[in-house]
């Protein structure tokens, strides 16, 4: 049974990450700063798994980072510890670049010093030019990135390749995410965002509930069928088995090497909102509000290098991503 580290494996991505994982026959090991997430997210793991999965409370920057190598064998790591707020970063960049850099290099410094070799990190489309490209594949132009956090995905993506090109036994893979959506079919894990839900599907369930008055959606006058910015939404389970395909890849397959983590489909606001009052029977009032800083009018992934490749497509659809997310968000306030 192979062990893999999860750097940021308490988070939204990282702990469906580790059910999936666990699933498909790996041992997960997170190390975790609880900066942004709760150590309860163990105990949803393992209430869904019924594995108890090792866990170091400690910033990946760290020095001490080389200990979980020296006490295990770790076969591959999946790094996913970072800031992740787009306007946070415009306030605090430098907090950023420290931060998600210093992950980055750290890791893969401790990965050198132990021989560990295999690699997937978690990068994001922002990495593309998305305010002049629309059906995104891993050739699109990259840069111009839209915020300080943009660019440091886009800069670790940069680090890592150079350290595969230095040190040829180095499998790593880069996966671009499009939005992650939904929770675990449990309602046992999901996304939970301190203060006000900075991203749509968070937001649209906490005015589910009621916790929220309305939604303000962010520009309707966009050059799109309905007004609205549209995007490609992947359900967290999806995204998540797109991991353990990168894993496999990465075992046969040397080098760095960027993939696409998206359905394929461009779904707009309003379908998104429309689509979450149906399946769940549940109004979301909302109003036109101003534009966004930064949000491009529309892009979606190019999906066809990711089933080639790493033998892997997104199956879940747009209903069963506002159904789990529903059912998060009312489990997780004990409505359930
Ligand atoms: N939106 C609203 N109201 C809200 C929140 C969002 O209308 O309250 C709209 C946005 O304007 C956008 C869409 O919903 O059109 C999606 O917005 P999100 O904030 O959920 O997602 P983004 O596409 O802006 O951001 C995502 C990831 C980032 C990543 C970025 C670029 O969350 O991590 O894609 O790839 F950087």
């Amino acid at each position: 049974m192979e062990t893999i580290l999860i750097t940021g494996g308490m988070g939204f991505i990282g702990s469906h990450t580790c059910v999936e994982l666990i699933g498909a026959g790996y041992r997960p090991i997170i190390v975790d700063d609880l900066s942004n997430s709760s150590p309860q997210i163990l105990e949803g793991i393992r209430r869904i798994t019924g594995v108890s999965v090792p866990f170091y409370q400690m910033d990946v920057a760290d020095e001490a980072l080389s200990q979980i190598f020296m006490e295990h064998s770790i076969d591959g790591v999946i790094h996913f510890a970072g800031f992740k707020a787009v306007g946070e970063s415009r306030e605090a960049p430098l907090a950023y670049y420290c931060n998600n850099l210093n992950t980055t290099m750290n890791l893969l410094k401790q990965m050198g010093r132990y021989g560990v070799t295999r690699l997937v990190f978690s990068s994001s489309a922002t990495v593309y030019d998305t305010m002049r490209h629309v059906a995104l594949t891993e050739e699109t132009e990259r840069g111009y990135c839209q915020s300080p956090y943009g660019w440091t995905k886009f800069m670790s993506e940069q680090i890592i390749s150079d350290f595969a090109r230095a040190h040829p036994e180095t499998a790593a893979v880069l996966l671009r995410y499009f939005n992650p959506v939904g929770a675990h079919e449990s309602g046992e894990i999901g996304e939970a965002p301190n203060g006000v839900p900075q991203n749509l599907m968070p937001f649209v369930t906490q005015v589910a509930v009621g916790l929220r008055e309305k939604l303000s959606v962010f520009g309707g006058d966009y050059d799109t069928p309905d007004g609205t910015c549209i995007r490609d939404y992947i359900h967290i389970t999806d995204l998540a088995r797109g991991h353990v395909a990168a894993l496999r890849y990465a075992q046969e397959n040397l080098g760095a090497e960027s993939f696409n983590l998206g359905t394929g489909r461009g779904v707009s606001v309003l379908e998104l909102v429309q689509t979450f009052q149906r399946v769940n029977g549940v109004e979301i009032p909302y109003t036109i509000a101003e534009r966004r800083l930064g949000d491009a009018p529309m892009y979606y992934a190019d999906t066809q290098k990711a089933e080639k490749m790493l033998g892997w497509k997104a199956q879940l659809s747009l209903e069963d991503m506002c159904r789990s997310a529903y059912t998060w968000q009312k489990k997780s306030m004990g409505l359930l």
